[in-house]
């Protein structure tokens, strides 16, 4: 019986070429999704599965699938998938970093512009029709925040937060950062978590989602922000308690937030943050560029073709599923 690999999302042609060389492949239509009942049957068929972050891997789903040898995620964050499940059972599990930091960043770094000056409430205002003679330019008009000479704070040192301290410093801002790892960076002063939210202007999530960071900026924390700061999350929606954010928004704790992503995706229409004008939201585009998109799904390939062939995946995040090798 051939190697049959399960594609949850249709990857560039010449990516799934280079897949269809060593397996066949059964790529899930627009309509169908891993988790589906009706799948059974092609699920337990696969040794290998290459999955975005939108596909919930869990010991249910596993159940069935007793010729599962790996999983390819086209991800750096695996917070879909149940790691020590796969990992009891001696399956690899293969992701993509070192390719989507600077496009994070840089999603990053205009939703800080966009919640700082106000940017998307501006374009709204104009499109509304309430940008008349009787509502138009004065000082007081449309004020944001400075962000050249402001602080922010990086909670997560890893390549996003580092691309993002490097941003920062272009715009003359003090950067400092506190990191789970400990790791020191030049140029960025470490501080304690309490620390860092008490004294940054802005505060930017670049933490990997996990049991220890789950709720991370959760109320209490949020209430000892100082008071008028923007909050930007381009990490996962449950680092952040959202409903906190929007209660301290609304008590004026923090000026505004920008959000790329949600606890619940796609975020509910009636989500509070929503009903925010301070709050700048884009729909988890971190890293969507066609260039990211192309290397993530390059090393999400790589791994799927060494899994394949019996090899140690390059990108894997579970290696020790090779120690008995
Ligand atoms: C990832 O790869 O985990 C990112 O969230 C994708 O944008």
């Amino acid at each position: 019986m051939p190697n049959t690999v399960l594609v949850t999302q249709p990857l560039p042609d010449q990516y799934l070429a280079r897949l269809a060389e060593h397996a066949e492949l059964d790529v899930l239509d627009a309509g169908e999704s891993l988790s589906d009942p009706a799948l059974g049957t092609r699920r337990s068929a696969c040794c290998g599965v290459v999955c975005t972050l939108t596909d919930t891997i869990d010991r249910a789903l596993l159940k069935d699938m007793n010729m599962l040898k790996f999983v390819s995620s086209v991800s750096v964050g695996v917070d879909h998938i149940d790691v020590s499940a796969l990992s009891v059972r001696g399956i690899a599990l293969g992701n993509t970093p070192g390719v989507l930091a600077d496009a994070t960043a840089d999603t990053a770094f205009a939703l800080l512009l966009a919640a700082a000056r106000r940017i998307a409430e501006g374009d709204r205002y104009i499109r509304d029709g309430k940008w008349t003679a009787s509502n138009r330019w004065s000082p007081g008009f449309f004020l944001g925040k400075d962000v050249s000479g402001s602080t922010l704070g990086i909670v997560g040192l890893g390549p996003v937060g580092q691309a993002m301290a490097r941003r920062a410093a272009g715009f003359g801002m003090t950067v400092a950062s506190w990191t789970p790892s400990g790791r020191k960076v030049p140029g960025v002063c470490s501080l304690s978590l309490e620390a860092l939210l008490a004294t940054s202007d802005f505060v930017s999530v670049h933490v990997a989602l996990a049991d220890t960071t789950r709720n991370l900026i959760n109320g209490a924390r949020i209430a000892t922000m100082k008071p008028g700061a923007v909050l930007i999350n381009t990490a996962r929606g449950g680092i952040v308690d959202e409903s906190a954010v929007a209660a301290a928004l609304d008590d004026g704790r923090l000026f505004a937030a920008g959000l790329d992503v949600f606890e619940e995706e796609p975020v509910p229409a009636d989500s509070l943050l929503l009903k925010h004008p301070r709050v700048v939201v884009v729909p988890h585009i971190g890293s969507a560029t066609a260039s990211t998109r192309l290397k993530m799904a390059d090393r999400a390939v790589v791994n799927a073709v060494a899994a394949l062939r019996d090899e140690p995946m390059p990108y894997c995040v579970n290696p020790e599923v090779y120690a008995a090798l």
